[in-house]
């Protein structure tokens, strides 16, 4: 809550400081003629005074260049307007000049108006120097809001990009930074956690599962550092974007099983897995883009199998957003390695099927980890995911406690290791990884 209202907070003065700065701009003038105190009226009588109706530069007399004297007093509505080349020119824009400069006036071409209303209404918001009248609604970030009374009434959504975060982040001792990612903002934080995440936590089974034993090589024997990119050069597949489907669960196993597969067969089968033949036809117990168990995904990929990413594309038929519509455009069945139709890409020849041997655990000792990712591939993480995670930008990565302590779970396939030197010179040990 704090947090929130310090935002709305920050918003107000920052139009208000805008506002002053934008009558600050222009001449010394505004001292006897307006007042202020009340940036609203102040801005409300040079918007009167443009668009008063008398001639005035046709008695006047047009000026070139800078003249303040250069002006008219309208002394019934107790404001100056110019007939200089100047009020046509920079900031605030042409609300300085009398009514019949742009007649009266040789050259003058007369610039679009700003979208100024007039007459000056009695309510209405300002949000960016913009005017909406009562009643607008706008996005504000994740919230929206709607001018009630001359005064904005937002909702109060907690942001998956917050602004003060980042700033908080970056000026802190976290050792990582952050950033603002245009794909996320606009997004509440129950959405980010909702559609960017989708892994659920570990089921009983999955925690109960033995883990094999590693042979408990010491660490020094590892090197300090290791990228299965390196290792396997060409051999890594990119990650694929989630966008804004919440399967995780989908996205790392597919991800892995591609990796583990090519390494396996030398680099003669380098094909990137369908992840939509997991997010549609891996159903029984999986809810698609809402989430989904990486085990079973994996007894999924044993029994039935994939297709590649070329014969079933990610967002077929675009119809991954909406669950209701999630069908599966391929049969497979026990045993058989090909599909029984052609590719739903009918771009794509090969409806071959690809299957894993059954997934196993990996003891979670950080060494035997290692030793598994050296000799075999990289492999698939569940991971606890803080909002601060969404911000992430480069760095070694920390939850920062002022983030809040709400978490998810979310999948990803870690790919090596390494070591840092810390502010004292400590050694700051790292998973890499990519989701
Ligand atoms: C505006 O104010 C500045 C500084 O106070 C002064 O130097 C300048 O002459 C003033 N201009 C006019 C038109 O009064
Ligand atoms: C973050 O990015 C969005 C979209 O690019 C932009 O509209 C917004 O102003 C940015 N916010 C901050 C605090 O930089
Ligand atoms: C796998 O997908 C990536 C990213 O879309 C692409 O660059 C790469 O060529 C694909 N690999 C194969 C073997 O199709
Ligand atoms: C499926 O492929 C495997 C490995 O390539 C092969 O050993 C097996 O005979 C094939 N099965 C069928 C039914 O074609």
């Amino acid at each position: 809550m704090w947090l929130k209202s310090q935002i709305l907070l920050l918003y107000c003065i920052a139009s208000e400081v805008w506002m002053a700065k934008r009558l600050d701009a222009r001449r010394n003038l505004t001292k006897e003629l307006y007042s202020l105190e009340d940036s609203g009226s102040a801005k409300w009588n040079r918007l009167k005074r443009s668009l008063y109706q008398g001639k005035s530069c046709r008695i006047r007399g047009c000026c070139t260049g800078r003249n303040d004297d250069c002006s008219f007093n309208i002394a019934s509505r107790a404001a100056i307007c110019y007939c200089d080349q100047f009020c046509a020119s920079g900031p605030p824009g042409p609300i300085d000049c009398c009514a019949d400069y742009w007649d009266a006036c040789e050259n003058a071409v007369e610039p679009t108006r700003s979208d100024e209303p007039w007459p000056p209404p009695a309510s209405g918001c300002y949000k960016d120097g913009r005017y909406y009248g009562e009643g607008a609604i706008i996005k504000d970030n994740c919230n929206s809001c709607k001018c009630v009374q001359s005064n904005w009434k937002c909702s109060n959504e907690v942001c998956l990009v917050r602004p003060d975060l980042i700033h908080h982040i970056n000026s802190g001792d976290y050792g990582w930074k952050a950033d603002n990612y245009t794909q996320f903002w606009g997004m509440t934080l129950e959405e980010g956690f909702r559609k960017r995440l989708g892994t659920l936590p570990p089921s009983h089974s999955l925690l109960n599962m033995k883990a094999i034993p590693g042979s408990s090589v010491p660490e020094e024997k590892f090197p300090e550092f290791f990228a299965a990119t390196y290792a396997w050069p060409d051999w890594i597949h990119d990650p694929l974007d989630q966008r804004n489907c919440g399967a995780s669960w989908a996205f790392s196993t597919a991800s892995v099983a591609a990796d583990r597969i090519t390494i396996h067969s030398d680099g003669q089968i380098t094909d990137n897995l369908s992840v939509q033949n997991l997010i549609s036809c891996d159903t029984g117990n999986q809810r698609g883009c809402n989430g989904g168990s990486i085990d079973g995904a994996w007894r999924y990929l044993t029994t039935h199998g994939v297709v590649s990413y070329a014969c079933y594309p990610s967002f077929w038929k675009h119809h991954l957003d909406s669950p209701s519509e999630n069908q599966c455009y391929v049969s497979s069945e026990y045993g058989k390695n090909h599909t029984n139709g052609p590719c739903p890409n009918a771009l794509e020849d090969s409806n071959r099927l690809y299957r894993c041997g059954s997934h196993y655990r990996v003891s979670s000792k950080e060494t035997d980890i290692m030793e598994e990712i050296m000799a075999k591939g990289p492999v698939q993480a569940i991971m606890k995911v803080y909002e601060d995670f969404f911000l992430y930008k480069e760095g070694i990565y920390r939850h920062s406690y002022k983030a809040g302590s709400k978490w998810k779970t979310h999948s990803v396939k870690l790919l090596g290791w390494g070591s840092l030197p810390g502010k004292n010179g400590q050694k700051q040990k790292f998973w890499a990884f990519l989701n």
